[in-house]
């Protein structure tokens, strides 16, 4: 059997840290509880000295989560550890985490003190915070420039002060993954006692190798590893865990195996995202939009004949439905097939030829070709189109909000109104009321493209529609119009067969 590798959450504290990702008790706690489902090990869930607002925070997660251990943040003074301990007080099972700085740029520069100094306040933290838990987590800040020798000396003498985890962080995101992994590895090799601590990686991004660097410290003898979900963090980020866990679910070479249910990756992901405002980059690796997406015809005909052509892990296992198949310039007649057979449009042989090149054509124009150009291309094969248009919207908020739509679906223009608890919602329930397709409406984000106040809206949505998920897109000056016409996009990619109209 591999060994455990715990797995340290830090989403609710330095994942916090990013401006304009705060937020309040309420939301940490639906976060804290969708990482308790996901299998985390361990939650950092503040830094209780640092507000009255982080400390109410720990307070209430160690109330709503079981399972994890509950950790808090503190530096290496009294003070701090007494808060983090008082926060701490209703946690089944707390942590508290203290250290100090230990590169000579810390040392020198931002302590003004020495070498024998901070070996002397790490440990007495250590053996204060012991005071008040038995799992007692060091973090030697900026380990990722320190001198070796000093960095061994300080790690055996606060394991001999207590700590259960010594944490190495590489808090400028400054190493490769060679040098983290050799830190790791002079750690395991030259201090006497490191065999009573978990030895924990907590890497930034700032060159982008914090996950290289990450499952490096994990082949080097680390077995707890610090991560935030969607690599959220201070400046380019922390590592992400779901990069980590995914790495070593693929390479059984390392060592070790998570606790962690990989199918509740994704709504995970996604949940910090809305609740952090904080979109997840379209080709970020596990969770992006596109990191099951394919665009080119030999990587369509590849996957379409053989997913494991091209996938290295099946989506399912990271709680996406299914990879797609996106249709572009370089798309091939595979791809295109594969989405007309969605759309109910069964064509073989030289028609689906014909359709193929007119196709390309229309692809060397337009970048995203949609449902109504398929419907269109396909149009003398088809008996009608049932594209749905946006024609007109208006709300009015008159003590309560109602909204009118008008929709032209083929050649009919329906009408709708509908009462909401704001204008988006009246807008998209009297558009439902229209198109029947019974969807869950899964994400919508909504992001400012150039924050001014004539800022332009960018909407992204994803619907479930049976088990299959579909994205609409749409930016405009107005937030309502924008989230209605990426609703009508979204809805428009659902194939023909599985609508009824009213
Ligand atoms: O990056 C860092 O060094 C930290 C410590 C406070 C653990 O976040
Ligand atoms: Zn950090």
């Amino acid at each position: 059997m591999s060994d455990k590798l715990w797995i340290f959450d830090t989403t609710l504290r330095d994942g916090e840290q990013v401006p304009g990702c705060q937020l309040n008790t309420q939301e940490k706690i639906v976060v804290a509880k969708a990482l308790e489902d996901l299998g985390v090990d361990i939650i950092e869930a503040g830094f209780p000295i640092s507000s009255p607002g982080d400390f109410n925070s720990v307070v209430e997660i160690s109330k709503a989560v079981s399972n994890p251990i509950i950790c808090a943040l503190s530096r290496a003074v009294e003070k701090d550890i007494e808060v983090a301990a008082q926060a701490l007080k209703f946690a089944k099972k707390g942590r508290i985490h203290t250290g100090i700085g230990v590169s000579p740029y810390h040392i020198q520069y931002k302590l003004r003190s020495t070498p024998e100094d901070i070996i002397a306040r790490g440990v007495a933290a250590v053996k204060f915070a012991k005071k008040f838990v038995e799992d007692v987590e060091f973090y030697a800040e900026d380990a990722g420039r320190s001198e070796p020798d000093f960095l061994c000396k300080i790690i055996e003498e606060v394991i001999k002060a207590g700590a259960t985890v010594v944490n190495i962080p590489d808090t400028t995101g400054y190493c490769l993954p060679e040098q983290y992994g050799a830190i790791i590895a002079s750690l395991k090799n030259n201090v006497p006692n490191i065999d009573k601590a978990i030895i924990a990686t907590h890497c930034h991004n700032d060159l982008g190798m914090a996950t290289a660097n990450t499952v490096a410290g994990v082949q080097n003898g680390a077995r707890q590893v610090e991560v935030t979900i969607n690599g959220i963090g201070e400046r380019a980020g922390n590592t992400s865990m779901e990069e980590v866990v995914m790495a070593i679910k693929c390479h059984q070479s390392i060592p070790v195996h998570t606790d962690i249910v990989t199918q509740k990756i994704y709504h995970t992901s996604r949940l910090v995202s809305k609740l952090m405002n904080m979109p997840v980059q379209p080709n970020k690796a596990i969770v992006g939009r596109n990191a099951f997406a394919h665009s080119s015809g030999i990587h369509q005909d590849g996957v379409l004949k053989h997913r494991e052509n091209y996938e290295i892990i099946d989506p399912k296992e990271v709680g996406v439905e299914e990879s797609s198949i996106v249709l572009t310039a370089r798309s091939g007649r595979a791809a295109l097939k594969h989405h007309l057979d969605a759309l109910g449009v069964e064509l073989e042989g030289d028609e689906l030829r014909e359709v193929y090149e007119a196709f390309l054509v229309l692809a060397d124009r337009k970048r995203d070709i949609g449902r109504k150009d398929l419907l269109e291309l396909v149009g003398k094969y088809m008996e009608e189109s049932n594209f749905i248009e946006l024609e007109k919207i208006s709300y009015s908020s008159n003590g309560s909000i109602n909204a009118n739509v008008t929709l032209k679906i083929g050649n009919q223009t329906h009408q709708a109104s509908s009462p909401g608890v704001g204008p988006v919602d009246a807008v998209l329930k009297a558009i439902e009321k229209i198109v029947t397709p019974q969807v869950d409406l899964e994400e919508f984000l909504i992001q400012a493209i150039t924050h001014g106040s004539d800022d332009v809206a960018k909407v992204h949505m994803r619907l479930i529609k049976g088990d299959k998920p579909y994205y609409g897109f749409a930016s405009d000056q107005d937030i309502v119009m924008a989230s209605a016409q990426a609703f009508v996009d979204a809805l428009n990619k659902i194939p023909v067969k599985e609508y009824a109209t009213a």
